[in-house]
This record gives C-alpha cells, sequence and structure tokens, in this order.
C-alpha cells in the first residue's frame, strides 16, 4: 500500500446507494476519481445511475446476481441512501415510522445480506449515519432508525470479521444537500451554532472519508463511529455554555 497512491480503489468495484443527488453523487464522483469501478443506484434516475429500491428484495437478488456474473466479486459497499421525516414524538404515525425505518436500516441490512456472499478478505462496508444516530435529534423516526443502523453496523462487524470484510459508520452533521435544503432555516443557524468550526459541511468532506474507510489505508479500522460533523457532537451540549462565557477583554 503506497500512502501517497492517488487511485487507492483503483479496480474495486463498490456499490454506492442514493447516488443520483447530494451526498450519494459526491462519493461516487470521488471513488471513481480515485480509481474505483462504481455501481451507483438509486430509486430515482441519475446521471449513471441504475433503478434500485433499497427496500426491494428482488432488486438486490438481480443485482448481485449482475455484479456476480460481470465481477466475480464485490469490493465495497456504501449504505448511503436514506430518508428523514421531520415529525416530533408526539406526532409521528406508525406508518411513516416505519417508512423511515424500511429505507434506512432494512434497506442497509438487504445490501449487506446479499453483497456480503460475494465479498473477499479486504472488502468493506460503509454506512451513512447521521450526527443524529449520537444525539437525542428531534425527528423521532430518523434518529431512532439511525442508532439502528448503528446497531446494525457493529453487528454486521462481528459477523463478517472473520472473513475480513470491514463494516463502519459515519456520522455526517448539517450538509448541504437537498435534504437539508428542505428544512426550516432555524435549523441550519441552530446547527452552525453548535458546530465548534461554525460552518455547515460539503458533501466532499463525508465522501473523502467514506472513500478512505473504503481504501486498504484503512485495513484495521472496523466496528467505528466516526462523526464527520465539525465537532457538533463532540461537545456534548455545552459549546452555548461555553458561548455564554466566553468573553473578548476577561477569560471566563
Ligand atoms: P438527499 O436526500 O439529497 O439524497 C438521498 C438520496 O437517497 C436521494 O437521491 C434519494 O432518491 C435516495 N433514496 C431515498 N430513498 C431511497 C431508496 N428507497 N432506495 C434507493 N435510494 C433512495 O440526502 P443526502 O443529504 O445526500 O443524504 C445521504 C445520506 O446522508 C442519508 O442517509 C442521510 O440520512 C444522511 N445524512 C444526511 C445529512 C445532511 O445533513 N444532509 C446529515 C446526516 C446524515
Amino acid at each position: 500500500m503506497n500512502a501517497l497512491d492517488p487511485k487507492p480503489l483503483r479496480g474495486k468495484v463498490v456499490v454506492v446507494t442514493g447516488a443520483a443527488r447530494g451526498q450519494g453523487a459526491a462519493q461516487a464522483r470521488i471513488l471513481t476519481a480515485q480509481g474505483a469501478r462504481v455501481v451507483a443506484v438509486d430509486v430515482t434516475e441519475g446521471e449513471g445511475c441504475r433503478l434500485l429500491d433499497v427496500t426491494d428484495q428482488q432488486a438486490w437478488q438481480a443485482l448481485a446476481e449482475e455484479l456476480g456474473d460481470a465481477y466475480g466479486q464485490v469490493h465495497g459497499l456504501v449504505n448511503n441512501a436514506g430518508i428523514t421525516w421531520r415529525a416530533r414524538l408526539g406526532d409521528v404515525q406508525a406508518d411513516d415510522f416505519e417508512r423511515v425505518h424500511r429505507v434506512n436500516v432494512t434497506g442497509p441490512l438487504l445490501g449487506m445480506q446479499h453483497l456480503a456472499p460475494l465479498m473477499r478478505s479486504g472488502a468493506a462496508i460503509v454506512n451513512v449515519g447521521s450526527s443524529a444516530a449520537l444525539t437525542a435529534h428531534y425527528p423521532v423516526a430518523y434518529t431512532s432508525s439511525k442508532w439502528a443502523l448503528r446497531g446494525l453496523a457493529r453487528t454486521a462487524a462481528l459477523e463478517l470479521g472473520p472473513r475480513g470484510i470491514r463494516v463502519n459508520t459515519v456520522h455526517p452533521g448539517f450538509i448541504e444537500t437537498e435534504m437539508t435544503a428542505s428544512a426550516a432555516p432555524a435549523f441550519r443557524e441552530a446547527n452552525v451554532r453548535e458546530t465548534p468550526l461554525g460552518r455547515t459541511g460539503h458533501v466532499d468532506d463525508v465522501a473523502a472519508l467514506v472513500a478512505f474507510l473504503l481504501s486498504d489505508a484503512a485495513a484495521f479500522v472496523t466496528g467505528a463511529d466516526i462523526p464527520v460533523d465539525g465537532g457538533l457532537t463532540a461537545h456534548g451540549g455545552v459549546k452555548s455554555i461555553s458561548d455564554a462565557l466566553r468573553s473578548p477583554v476577561t477569560p471566563a
């Protein structure tokens, strides 16, 4: 392994879900630039994307058969597809709760179940969680689904470790995509206020970490939860206290 290799993913076949736009599209771009043969899938149409609903078992089965025939193996899976639903605890409907869990948890489960059999030692799975998976974020269906995804990932790391397959989860903070564009301006402002680096994230901030975790440079990293959130979840909610007492004149 050469740390200066500009194409550390050369020749690796990597499936990226939710790749029609946002973070998934950025991951597909960066992984391709690093030499991967990216199989981009999404439930909606997107450039270079094939249609696949991550909740559809038959679709996964068909994809696995096709990739098995074409390449004989798969080196990576990025479970990036996800949806949000901003209802609070008292308002959320059971149907919406289940719909969010189907995409955000059952989808990654099906991806792992169908593609792991095609993986050999050195392969890697990356799940896209959320800072919601590390906190009590208010949209309860989304938050509980991302916590469940962490559990799924840890179990998968244990289960697939003996075969040399790594499973990690990245936890983005507020990233500028269509998902966050649909939130109220107050949501964005509050996120920036709570983020030590003082800005929102760019899709490439997350994609670079995903690429690293798929590469052989991360060969001893598995079962990890890695925030990529400008420090949002690092301070445990005390940033506002620190900011309130900070004075340009008198150290507090
Ligand atoms: P996005 O809404 O822009 O993109 C999500 C993509 O997933 C879309 O192309 C959508 O069509 C696809 N998708 C949705 N349901 C699908 C299904 N059943 N099957 C296949 N594809 C499906 O959102 P973004 O921001 O790019 O989100 C990517 C991931 O990052 C998601 O898992 C999201 O929960 C997570 N995330 C996003 C954050 C943000 O601030 N944008 C923060 C933390 C996590």
